[in-house]
C-alpha cells in the first residue's frame, strides 16, 4: 500500500497547528460574540471575510464598482441609495453622497473646497465652488488630476494644508471629506490641525453604535484594524462629539440611514453583473470574489456602525 508522506519542505505540523488554532479561534470568537443567533452569524461571516483581507488601507475594487460599459468614473465610496432607490446607478449614488455634504455647505462661508481623501477625484467634478483635492495614494492622485487638481498628502499632516493656503492667500476654504475620515491615522490629528487653522469641516464618517459589550467592541476594533481603520477612530457618538468639543469645535451630527446595507446589496448585484459579463474569465475572478466578500463584510457593519454627516465649526 502506498504511503502518503508530506513533501520534505512542506511544514506539515506547523500548518496543522496553525489550522487548528485558526479554527478554534473562530469558534471561540463565535461563542463569545453570541448576542443573538442572527448577530452571531453576521460576526462569524465578518470574521471569515476578514481572513481574505490584508492589513492597511485597501481600496474597494473601483474597477468593478464602476463597471458600466462606456463610462469612466472611478468612485470608491459607499454611495447613498435612498430607501427604494436600488435601481439608481453607482455613479448616481456616489454623487448623492457628495450632495449630502454639499447641502451642508450652503450655511458655511467659503470661497473654495479642500476635498481631503478625494480618491480618484470624481467628487472634484461636483462641487459648486473651485476645489482642490488631497490624497495619500500616489496612483489615485495621478488619476484625480485628470478630473481636477489634487496634491499628494496625508490628511493628518498640516504641511499639505499649508501648501494649499499659500497658493490661495486671502481666500477661505472649507474642509470636506467624502467617506474617508475613518481611515485617517489618527482622525483626531486631522481635526485638531483643521481647528488650529480655524477652518470649518464638513464630512461623512462612521461611528460605533451604542450598546456593544466590551468584548464585542474589542472584536470590532480588531476587524476595523484589518480593514484599514485605526482603533482610535472607532468611537461612539458621545465619544466622537466630546473629542471634537474638547478641541473647541461646535459639532452637528446627522445620521444617514441604510448606507452599509444598500451598498452591500449593490455590491452583490454588481458582482453578478460582472460575472454574467464574463469578467471572471478575463482575469478578474479574484476581484469579483473580493467585491462579494467586502459586500458581506459591509452588510455586517449595519449592525455595528452608524453612518453620519458631521459639521464641525471652530
Ligand atoms: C473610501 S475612499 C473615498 C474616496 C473618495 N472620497 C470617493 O468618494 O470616491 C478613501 C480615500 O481616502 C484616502 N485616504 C486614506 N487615508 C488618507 C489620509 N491619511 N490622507 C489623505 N487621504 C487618505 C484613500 O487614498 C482613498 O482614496
Amino acid at each position: 500500500m502506498a504511503m502518503i508522506t508530506p513533501h520534505p519542505r512542506f511544514p506539515l505540523y506547523p500548518f496543522l497547528f496553525g489550522l487548528t488554532i485558526g479554527v478554534s479561534l473562530t469558534n471561540i470568537f463565535s461563542l463569545l460574540l453570541k448576542p443573538s443567533p442572527q448577530k452571531h452569524n453576521i460576526y462569524l461571516k465578518m470574521f471569515t471575510n476578514l481572513l481574505s483581507l490584508q492589513p492597511n488601507y485597501i481600496p474597494l475594487p473601483s474597477i468593478l464598482l464602476n463597471y458600466v460599459p462606456e463610462q469612466s468614473n472611478r468612485w470608491i465610496n459607499l454611495g447613498y441609495w435612498e430607501e427604494g432607490g436600488d435601481d439608481k446607478s453607482y455613479d448616481d449614488a456616489c454623487t448623492a453622497m457628495v450632495n449630502l455634504v454639499k447641502a451642508k455647505l450652503t450655511k458655511v462661508k467659503h470661497d473654495y473646497i479642500i476635498d481631503v481623501g478625494c480618491g480618484n477625484g470624481d467628487s472634484l467634478k461636483h462641487w459648486s465652488k473651485p476645489s482642490i483635492g488631497i490624497n495619500i495614494t500616489p496612483l489615485e492622485v495621478t488619476l484625480a488630476n485628470k478630473n481636477g487638481t489634487c496634491i499628494l498628502g496625508d490628511a493628518t499632516d498640516p504641511k499639505c494644508f499649508l501648501e494649499i493656503f499659500n497658493t490661495h492667500p486671502n481666500k477661505t476654504p472649507v474642509i470636506c471629506a467624502i467617506d474617508c475620515a475613518y481611515h485617517f491615522n489618527p482622525r483626531s490629528s486631522f481635526y485638531s490641525n483643521c481647528k488650529n487653522f480655524g477652518f470649518e469641516v464638513v464630512l461623512t464618517d462612521v461611528i460605533l453604535k451604542d450598546g456593544h459589550s466590551w468584548l464585542n467592541r474589542k472584536f470590532i476594533e480588531f476587524a476595523c484594524r484589518i480593514a484599514g481603520i485605526p482603533k482610535d477612530n472607532v468611537k461612539t457618538k458621545d465619544e466622537y462629539v466630546s473629542e471634537l468639543k474638547g478641541m473647541g469645535y461646535h459639532v452637528e451630527v446627522q445620521t444617514v440611514e441604510g448606507v452599509f446595507s444598500r451598498f452591500a446589496n449593490f455590491a452583490k448585484r454588481q458582482a453578478e453583473i460582472c460575472e454574467d459579463d464574463g469578467l471572471r474569465f478575463e482575469g478578474l475572478g479574484s476581484a469579483i470574489d473580493d467585491l462579494k466578500s467586502k459586500g458581506t463584510f459591509l452588510k455586517g457593519c449595519e449592525d455595528a456602525f452608524e453612518y453620519i454627516i458631521v459639521v464641525a465649526t471652530p
